[in-house]
C-alpha cells in the first residue's frame, strides 16, 4: 500500500474514532475565545463548558497569553488550537510537537504548505498522545478569485478549495476548515469521514457582523458540518449561557 493511502486510511479511522466524542448535538459547538483578557476567557470557559463541545484558541489569544494562558483559561476543557502553521516541513513538525504538549483535540496547518509539509505534520501529530485531529486550511475566505490570481494560485476559489482539500486528505490530514457554502462540495469530494470544521455560523437571532455568506447552525449541520466554530453570537451575548443553549436547542431540532 502506498504511504499516501496508508496515511489516508489512518486519518479516516482516527476521524471516526474522534467523532465519537460527539455525544450530543451541543458537542459540535466550539466557542472562539478571541480575546487577550485571560479573566474573561476563563469565565467564559467556566460558564459555557457544560453547554458546548469545546473552545477555539487563535493567534490573538495565543500570541499574548501563550501556553500558560491556555492552561489557565481552559482548565482541561477540550480545545482547537487554531494557529494555522505554514512553514518548511521540519519547522511545522516541531511546532506541532510543541502544540501537542498542550493537548488540543484539533490543530491546523495551511494545505498550501504542500505535500511534504502535510506529511511531516501528519507524522508529528501521529506521535502525540492523545493524537489531535489534523485539520487543513484551504483558501482563506477573505480571498476572492482576483486575490488568488495575484498570488499565482489557480481559481476559481471553489476549485482551489477542493484541490487543496484532496491534497490534504491524500497526505494524512483528517479534515479542513471551510466556509458554510463549501460544505456540500467538500462532503461529496472527500467522503463522510473527512472532518469539516465550519466558522461563519450565525443563528438567525444574532447579527452577522463582518461575516458574509453565513449559515445558521441547523443549516450547517444539515449540510454536513462536523464542528461549528461560533464566537461573537455566544461570547458577545448579554447572557452567553442562554445563547449557547439556544444554539444547542437549534442543533437538537435540526
Ligand atoms: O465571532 P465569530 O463567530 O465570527 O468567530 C469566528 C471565528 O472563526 C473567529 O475566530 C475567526 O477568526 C474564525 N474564522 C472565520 N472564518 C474563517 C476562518 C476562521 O471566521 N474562514
Amino acid at each position: 500500500m502506498s504511504a499516501t493511502l496508508t496515511a489516508t486510511r489512518a486519518a479516516a479511522t482516527h476521524a471516526t474514532a474522534t467523532r465519537q466524542r460527539i455525544a450530543r448535538p451541543a458537542d459540535r459547538v466550539l466557542v472562539a475565545l478571541d480575546t487577550t483578557d485571560l479573566a474573561l476567557a476563563r469565565r467564559l470557559v467556566e460558564q459555557l463548558r457544560p453547554h458546548v463541545g469545546g473552545f477555539k484558541i487563535g493567534k490573538e489569544f495565543f500570541t499574548r497569553l501563550g501556553p500558560q494562558g491556555v492552561e489557565a483559561a481552559l482548565q482541561g476543557a477540550p480545545f482547537f488550537l487554531d494557529l494555522k502553521f505554514h512553514d518548511i516541513p521540519n519547522t511545522v513538525a516541531g511546532a506541532l510537537r510543541s502544540a501537542a504538549a498542550m493537548k488540543p483535540f484539533l490543530v491546523n496547518v495551511h494545505a498550501s504548505g504542500g505535500p511534504a509539509m502535510l506529511r511531516a505534520a501528519a507524522a508529528a501529530v501521529g506521535e502525540a498522545d492523545p493524537r489531535p485531529l489534523l485539520i487543513a486550511v484551504t483558501v482563506l475566505t477573505s480571498l476572492d478569485d482576483d486575490d488568488l490570481a495575484a498570488v499565482g494560485q489557480q481559481g476559481p476559489a471553489e476549485a482551489q478549495v477542493l484541490r487543496l482539500a484532496r491534497l490534504a486528505q491524500a497526505n494524512g490530514c483528517d479534515g479542513v476548515v471551510a466556509s458554510p457554502r463549501e460544505i456540500a462540495a467538500l462532503r461529496a469530494a472527500c467522503g463522510p469521514d473527512f472532518t469539516l470544521v465550519i466558522p461563519g455560523v450565525r443563528p438567525a437571532w444574532s447579527a452577522a457582523g463582518d461575516q458574509k455568506r453565513v449559515m445558521t447552525p441547523a443549516e450547517a449541520l444539515r449540510a454536513g458540518a462536523d464542528y461549528l466554530v461560533i464566537g461573537r453570537p455566544i461570547t458577545g451575548d448579554a447572557d452567553p449561557v442562554a445563547a449557547a443553549r439556544r444554539v444547542a436547542d437549534e442543533l437538537a431540532a435540526a
